[in-house]
């Protein structure tokens, strides 16, 4: 499908690295955005992520319209209830699956019962998030990728109860801002979070054993296989951390293929989590904001 509208009103719970940057996409999509975060210090930090982003894309010429109007499109608070006129809210809290089923309820409630609830989740089951929901035939997955702006995937995960007419809206919409979508069933690490976690893990694994450098790894995919980065920098920049929980969750649904290396876990362990902590495979002095 193409030429879909961006819904009027967007609701994102969570307005972390993810959230703003899925926030940024709508905004300039000419959707009004609501951002729902667990206190007030974090929605202010939500509104100034948002906000810089937002200055990025004027700068940059991306959008004509000037920048006092984009943030005047969109707004932070702490209560769902600002949901209450959202088309489409979507989730964006940590990868823990009680605390995204706590928030899916939360946003649930607040919306009314046309309105469609996405997850982010990276690797989390959405039937399985479904679960504790009253209308899981208007909920689906929304796998937005790191950086939002710089990314032009949308995966469409589609659980056993989602509407078939969700899906299509949900194509529209991901066409509205201007990003491609892939259509896939619900199952451990959907396509890409499966393929990506599976390649990352295998090029720790070869460091582990001394084959190689972490260089010189990267640049047997990104010269020999023609990826435009690297395993072990695509690591450090999604968050040691993060790719930790995912081949803990795939491991527990797919088998020890996922197994996470030890030297994954001891770099989690020492804190040395990628980019964010300015150290994982590589060192990295000062982090940039990424939602341009
Ligand atoms: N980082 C990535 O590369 C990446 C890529 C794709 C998908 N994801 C997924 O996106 C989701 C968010 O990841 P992130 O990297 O943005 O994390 P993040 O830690 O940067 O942001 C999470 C935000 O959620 C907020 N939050 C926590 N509890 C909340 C609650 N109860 N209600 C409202 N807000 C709450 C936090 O304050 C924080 O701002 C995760 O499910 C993750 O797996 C991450």
């Amino acid at each position: 499908m193409t030429g879909g509208a961006a819904p009027a009103r967007v609701g994102v719970l969570g307005g972390g690295r993810m959230g703003a940057g899925i926030a940024h996409a709508f905004v300039l999509a000419g959707s009004d955005v609501v951002v729902v975060e667990r206190d007030a210090g974090s929605a202010d930090a939500a509104a100034a992520r948002i906000r810089e982003s937002l200055e990025h894309s004027v700068d940059r010429g991306t959008t004509q319209r000037s920048l006092t109007e984009l943030t005047a499109a969109f707004t932070t608070g702490t209560e769902t209830a600002a949901f209450s006129d959202c088309a489409l809210v979507i989730e964006a809290v940590p990868e823990d699956r009680g605390l995204k089923a706590d928030a899916l309820t939360r946003a649930e409630g607040a919306l009314p019962s046309a309105s469609a609830l996405a997850s982010n989740t990276s690797s989390i089951s959405i039937d399985d998030l479904a679960g504790d929901l009253a209308r899981p035939a208007r909920f689906l997955g929304l796998h937005f990728f790191n950086p939002v702006p710089a990314s032009a995937l949308v995966e469409i995960v589609v659980g056993a109860a989602t509407d078939q007419a969700l899906v299509d809206e949900a194509r529209g919409w991901v066409d509205a801002i201007g990003k491609t979508p892939i259509v896939v069933h619900d199952s451990p690490g959907f396509a890409s979070s499966r393929l990506g976690v599976a390649l990352g893990l295998e090029a720790i694994r070869v460091l582990e054993e001394g084959v190689a450098s972490a260089a010189d790894i990267d640049a047997a995919m990104t010269l020999g296989y023609r990826h435009p980065v690297g395993p072990l920098r695509t690591t450090d920049i999604v968050g040691l951390d993060v790719r930790l929980g995912i081949a803990e969750e795939l491991q527990s649904a797919l088998g020890p293929r996922f197994e996470p290396p030890a030297l994954l876990r001891r770099m989690v362990a020492e804190g040395k989590l990628g980019r964010k902590s300015g150290e994982g495979f590589y060192r990295w002095p000062t982090e940039r904001s990424e939602n341009r």
